[in-house]
């Protein structure tokens, strides 16, 4: 079993494992990926040519998804929104095209391959969305999608997202900090930590079926994690409402942090004494840990973390970037951490 939970590594060709992908996959299913591929690399690689300024890469994102995996931008409800001015939110770097995006996903509620979630999640019904905010708090909140929709300004924020397995994008999000949410349900005195549970409904997710995790997903953060500024919780991106695969119709995105705790269609945000166990901890404590901060310093036990290589950005053939640390963002969180051994508390 310990086999298959950490199979997304296993089929990932950056983890630097070398079990080829049909030793690990049914002949069928491989070979139907294969050919799936095959498509998203032209489209990849076509969206990929020349630098693209914010501006460009929004018009990009307004022609159809030449995969036909991703939703077409413009047929997703609009979500208009302002500049960010929280402080790292406006990353300088070429963004990631739309089609990208929504179609190399890490969604294992609806599969374990890459375009798995593009392909399956239109199963899944953001509406109507109930979320619950509960545990040490004094005002403990049941938020349909609506009121969440209107409980701040929507801001756009640009942040980089770095996977564990060593690919990272650029993504235009459309949210607002976690904090507004949090601080609506008033914490107790008791809250030093707070849980995120998501969706795991059979009819909806088919991934669900199976046990690669112990479902629901679940992630965590320290409450001063949760409340800094930059803790984003996102509805949308490239200026329309998520699209399925990208955890609709709410999901969290935590940019200093590797992509795994950016947890998906969260239904439950509960207020908590002590940490709890998030999913990929629970699943291989060896290799996860409970605060998973991007460090280049900090291997994988099976890979190097010093650098990623960029979706969207030219292939296998493209040279690595260097990852940073706190994925960029040190000057924003860093004293989050001051005194920590940052190797001993991954
Ligand atoms: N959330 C849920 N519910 N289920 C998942 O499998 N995968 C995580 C995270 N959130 C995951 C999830 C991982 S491993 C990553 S890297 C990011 O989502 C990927 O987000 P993206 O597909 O929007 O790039």
């Amino acid at each position: 079993m310990a086999f298959i939970r950490t199979s997304r590594h296993l089929l990932h060709p950056d983890s630097g494992f070398t079990l080829p992908e049909h030793e690990v996959t049914p002949r069928g299913v491989y070979e139907d990926r294969r050919s799936l591929l095959k498509g998203l690399a032209g489209a990849a690689s076509l969206a990929a040519t020349g630098l693209l300024s914010h501006g460009e890469a929004h018009a990009q994102a307004n022609n159809p998804s030449p995969s036909g995996l991703a939703p077409r931008p413009g047929k997703l409800a609009a979500l208009p929104a302002t500049r960010s001015t929280v402080p790292g939110a406006q990353a300088i770097d070429k963004l990631t095209p739309y089609s990208d995006v929504t179609t190399y996903n890490n969604f294992y509620e609806f599969g374990t391959g890459k375009s798995d979630p593009a392909v399956n999640a239109h199963t899944l019904k953001p509406r109507p969305w109930t979320l619950v905010v509960d545990g040490e708090v004094n005002k403990p909140q049941r938020l349909g999608l609506d009121d969440l929709l209107k409980l701040a300004p929507m801001e756009e924020r640009i942040y980089r997202l770095r996977c564990v397995e060593g690919w990272s994008m650029v993504i235009p999000w459309v949210g607002y900090s976690l904090a507004n949410l949090i601080k609506r349900a008033e914490p107790t005195g008791n809250a030093k930590y707070v849980e995120f549970v998501t969706l795991a409904d059979a009819k909806q997710m088919p991934g669900v079926r199976s046990s690669v995790l112990d479902w629901p997903y679940v992630e965590g953060l320290r409450l001063d994690e949760a409340m800094h500024p930059l803790t984003l919780m996102a509805f949308g991106l490239y200026g329309e409402v998520l699209p399925n695969q990208n955890g609709a119709p709410l999901r969290l995105v935590v940019p200093w942090k590797y992509g795994f705790k950016s947890a998906k269609s969260i239904v439950r945000i509960r207020l908590i004494d002590k940490p709890n166990t998030p999913s990929w901890v629970k699943a291989a404590p060896q290799e996860y840990g409970y605060f998973s901060n991007v460090n280049p310093k900090v291997d994988h036990p099976r890979w190097s973390q010093a650098t990623e290589r960029r979706i969207g950005d030219g292939g296998f053939f493209t040279p690595k970037k260097p990852t940073l640390m706190f994925n960029g963002y040190e000057a924003q969180v860093g004293q989050l951490y001051a005194g920590m051994d940052l190797r001993k508390f991954f």
